[in-house]
Parts: C-alpha cells; sequence; structure tokens
C-alpha cells in the first residue's frame, strides 16, 4: 500500500493582500509550500502532487523536479482541487492518500508519522488531524456525537452558534483511503456559505457511511494555516526560533535566538559564535568558531572557521579562514578573502580576490580586482574600474603596498613585491619591486601661516 499525498495550493490567498501566490509567501527563506513538500517527503510519500491554479506558472517553476503537479484552472474548492488531483494521480483505489494545505509551513514531517501509523494500523478510513484552540477563529470546527466520534467538520462561515463554541479545530492535515475518498469526493455538492466543494464534508459522508475514522491531535504550533501577513510573521517567529533552537542543540552559541534570523538553507558548524542582529539568508555556510555579528546581513555566503565578522554586509561571497570583515564592510559579490585576510571598516569590494595574509584595511573599494598574498593596501585606496563605459580590471602582486590613497586606474598591474606612493594616481603598470608614485612636488612658503593668523586676530579686534 502505497502513501501518495497531495498538496492543496492553488488558492489565490485573497486575505494576503498580495500579487504573489499565498504558497509561495517565504518562512525562513523557504516557500511555504516547499515546507509542505519536505514534510510530504520526510514521512515517506512515494509520489507527492501539488495542486497549482493562481499564479500556477510560479509555484511550479519554485517546486523540485520531483514533485508533480496538476492545474486547477478555478479554484472551486478544496473539494474540488482534491479531486483534479487524484485524477492526476490515477488509481489511488488501494493507496493512502495524505491530504495537506501549501499553507501550513510549520507542519513538521515527523508529525504525520503517528497520523499515518494510526491510519494504517486501524484500517481507518480516514484520519485527521485536529487541536484545541483558545480562539479558533476562522477555523473549521470539528463535530463530534456523544461516543466522542467524528460525525463532521464544519466551517467557521457555515457554523451554528454553538457550533462556534466548540474548540476542537480541523487543521487540513488528513489521511484518506483512495477508494472511499474518490467516492466521496464525486458526491460533493457546493450548497454552503461559501458556495465551494469543501475536502471536509468528506468527513461528515464517511461518517454517514459507518466507515471508521480517528481524529489525531497535534501541537498548536505546527498546524497554524497561514492565510494573512500577520499570520506569516508569526510563523516566521516561530520558525526562526525552531531553526536556532536546532542550532544551539547541534553546539553553536547564539546570542540571542529572538534576534537572529537563519534561513532554512543554512549550514552552521558546532562551536561558531552567532551574535545579535545576524541574518542569514540563502544558502550560507559558518565555520567552526567563526564569530559572526553583531549586526550582519550574509546572503549565500560561506564563511571559513575562526574568521569574524561584524555590522557588515556579505552577498555571494567566501570568507575564508581566520579572515576579519567589518566592522561597517560591504562585500557586494564575487569576493573571495582568503585565509587571513582582512577587509576592514568602510571597504566596499566587488569582484575581488583578497590573497592569503593581504589586508584592506580602511575606506578603500577594491572592484573587479585581484589582490595577491601578504600585500597592503592603504588607506582611502582604490580602485578606478570604471571608465564610464567599461569596467576594467586591477592586478596586483604579492607582498605589495599599495600607499594610501591611490587610485588605480584601471586597466592596471601592480607587481610583486611594488610599492606606490600616498597620494598617487597610477594609471601605468609598476613593474616587480618598483615604486610607482604620481603627485607633484611639496612646496614650502615661509611665514605664511604666520601672515593669516595676523589677519584673522587683526579681524577679530574690529
Ligand atoms: C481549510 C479547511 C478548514 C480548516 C483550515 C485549516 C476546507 C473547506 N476548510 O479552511 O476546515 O480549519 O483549512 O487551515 O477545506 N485551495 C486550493 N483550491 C481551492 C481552494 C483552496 O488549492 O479551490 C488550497 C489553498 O491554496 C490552501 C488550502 O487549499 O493552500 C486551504 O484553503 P483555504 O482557502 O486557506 O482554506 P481555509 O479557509 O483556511
Ligand atoms: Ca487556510
Amino acid at each position: 500500500m502505497a502513501v501518495k499525498a497531495v498538496i492543496m495550493a492553488a488558492g489565490q490567498g485573497t486575505r494576503m493582500k498580495s500579487d504573489l501566490p499565498k504558497v509561495l509567501h517565504q518562512v525562513a527563506g523557504r516557500s511555504m509550500v516547499r515546507w509542505v513538500v519536505e514534510a510530504a517527503r520526510s514521512v515517506g510519500a512515494d509520489q507527492i502532487m501539488v495542486v497549482v491554479g493562481h499564479g500556477a506558472d510560479l509555484v511550479v517553476e519554485d517546486l523540485p523536479d520531483d514533485v508533480q503537479t496538476c492545474l486547477q484552472a478555478e479554484q472551486l474548492g478544496t473539494g474540488h482541487a482534491v479531486q483534479i488531483a487524484v485524477a492526476a494521480l490515477g488509481d489511488v483505489a488501494d493507496d493512502t492518500v495524505l491530504v495537506l494545505s501549501g499553507d501550513t509551513p510549520l507542519l513538521k514531517g515527523e508529525s504525520l508519522i503517528p497520523l499515518v501509523e494510526a491510519f494504517e494500523e486501524e484500517q481507518l478510513a480516514a484520519a485527521l488531524v485536529s487541536a484545541v484552540m483558545d480562539d479558533p477563529t476562522g477555523y473549521g470546527r470539528v463535530l463530534r456525537n456523544e461516543a466522542g466520534e467524528l460525525v463532521g467538520i464544519v466551517e467557521h462561515k457555515d457554523a451554528t452558534d454553538s457550533q462556534l463554541t466548540v474548540n476542537e479545530i480541523n487543521a487540513g492535515i488528513y489521511a484518506f483511503k483512495g477508494g472511499h475518498l474518490v467516492d466521496a469526493l464525486n458526491n460533493l455538492t457546493n450548497d454552503n456559505a461559501q458556495g465551494e466543494y469543501y475536502l471536509t464534508d468528506v468527513i461528515e459522508s464517511f461518517a454517514r457511511q459507518g466507515l471508521a475514522m480517528a481524529g489525531i491531535e497535534a501541537d498548536l504550533d505546527q498546524i497554524a494555516g497561514v492565510n494573512s501577513q500577520t499570520h506569516l510573521a508569526d510563523a516566521n517567529e516561530v520558525m526562526r526560533r525552531r531553526i536556532a533552537v536546532g542550532w544551539m542543540e547541534s553546539g553553536v552559541w547564539i546570542q540571542d535566538p529572538a534576534q537572529v534570523f537563519i534561513s532554512a538553507e543554512a549550514v552552521i558548524e558546532p562551536g561558531a559564535r552567532i551574535f545579535a542582529g545576524v541574518h542569514l539568508v540563502g544558502s550560507c555556510v559558518v565555520g567552526s568558531e567563526a564569530q559572526i555579528g553583531p549586526d550582519v546581513f550574509a546572503d549565500n555566503s560561506r564563511f571559513g572557521s575562526r574568521s569574524a565578522v561584524s555590522y557588515s554586509v556579505v552577498r555571494d561571497s567566501v570568507v575564508g579562514e581566520a579572515v576579519m570583515v567589518g566592522p561597517y564592510a560591504s562585500l557586494r559579490s564575487g569576493v573571495v578573502l582568503e585565509s587571513g585576510s582582512k577587509a576592514g571598516t568602510f571597504v566596499e569590494m566587488k569582484n575581488t580576490t583578497l590573497g592569503a595574509g593581504s589586508t584592506v584595511a580602511h575606506l578603500s573599494y577594491m572592484g573587479d580586482a585581484s589582490i595577491g598574498p601578504d600585500s597592503n593596501v592603504g588607506a582611502g585606496a582604490i580602485t578606478c574600474n570604471y571608465d564610464g563605459v567599461d569596467k576594467h580590471r586591477t592586478e596586483i602582486g604579492a607582498r605589495v603596498l599599495i600607499g594610501s590613497d591611490t587610485m588605480l586606474v584601471a586597466p592596471i598591474t601592480i607587481g610583486d613585491d611594488a610599492m606606490t606612493g600616498a597620494g598617487s594616481t597610477i594609471s601605468r603598470n609598476v613593474p616587480p619591486g618598483a615604486l610607482g608614485v604620481e603627485r607633484s612636488a611639496q612646496r614650502e612658503i615661509p611665514g605664511y601661516a604666520d601672515r593669516v593668523g595676523k589677519r584673522r586676530r587683526e579681524k577679530e579686534d574690529r
């Protein structure tokens, strides 16, 4: 008996008030629907069928390749969505059909295991996940008879006053026996407050047929459906905490889990230290004993062990072992800082490799450059990489000393062991071992400062 998962993800999500299809809104850097796909995968679903509709192309693009999709062109309700999905799956008569919603990103795969186990062991026709909520507003209510058996689900908008007092809610997570499900779906009507074909009506139909069912209670923090921007922020908060706790349990030190934003795709080695105000967006990797933060925004970047980065922005870059970045550095993209190097205060880099042990310590812009090992770029030195039309490269060799405030007019090459004089605008290559200097001779005008001082004092006396 195979487990086949259906994920409903066709709705527009009107209450989000956003052009983005609801299920593509992100929780900890991953779309909601992909969280649900991962949950289905981890419970061992043999096939995963996602029902797409609103923004179908965008949703399909976001999904992993091994996930199948089917189109619900008009969103006529959750029952209609599942009908289309089971038709696309083929013959499911003897299968367990797991039905999930694309808008419940907090659901953990491990929590689906008791559902599937109870369903299979007790040979049920349906099992659903429910939860008891202090404020069940908006959710479908689970209806039971005096013996406690499931008799149906009533949507909030269709519920009577007494049904509204029920605080056991339907989480929208179900396992069905395929054959019974298909029969019941074929007999749904849309005679209700929303004029939709409700999947939830299948439960009442099963109850009338006397089929065995069970409701399995789950933790509240897993089943919350996201229907608004506020819900989305709440879900992110839960996920942020969950991800931080996961890393702390593996030996990562986190100063304050409420003040770090770690994407689901990040990898952090034990012994790393994460200070407050750190955002690890996309696929970041942080090595052991690295110290990230306070206040670092890192996107899709790697940090070697023992590196230290503070008050900085790092995108699509590689920070090597024992490298120092910041405070207040901006590594825009394509930056590689080799081991033991440093990009210091108010340093901006783009498309640049900084060799092992080299330093760019203060107030510099290095763009489209390659700097060899053990070189030192003085304060205020910059690459003039753009001539107004094209970008050009700057090549700096090993053991070079670039004087403070040097303008390196690219394309330009500074040979190994060379130097440039402070304040020079260097527009010709400097051979290895040479000093390149370009500046006018200094002159001194004797007594000039004294004369100015005298004029100032005379003005003050007037
Ligand atoms: C649904 C349940 C409700 C439950 C709640 C849990 C129904 C009728 N109601 O209500 O009992 O308490 O979830 O969160 O099922 N979708 C489609 N096609 C459609 C309609 C919806 O794919 O035609 C998708 C949506 O994109 C969404 C999911 O199904 O991912 C749930 O739909 P939604 O409109 O959010 O249902 P709720 O009103 O929350
Ligand atoms: Ca919902």
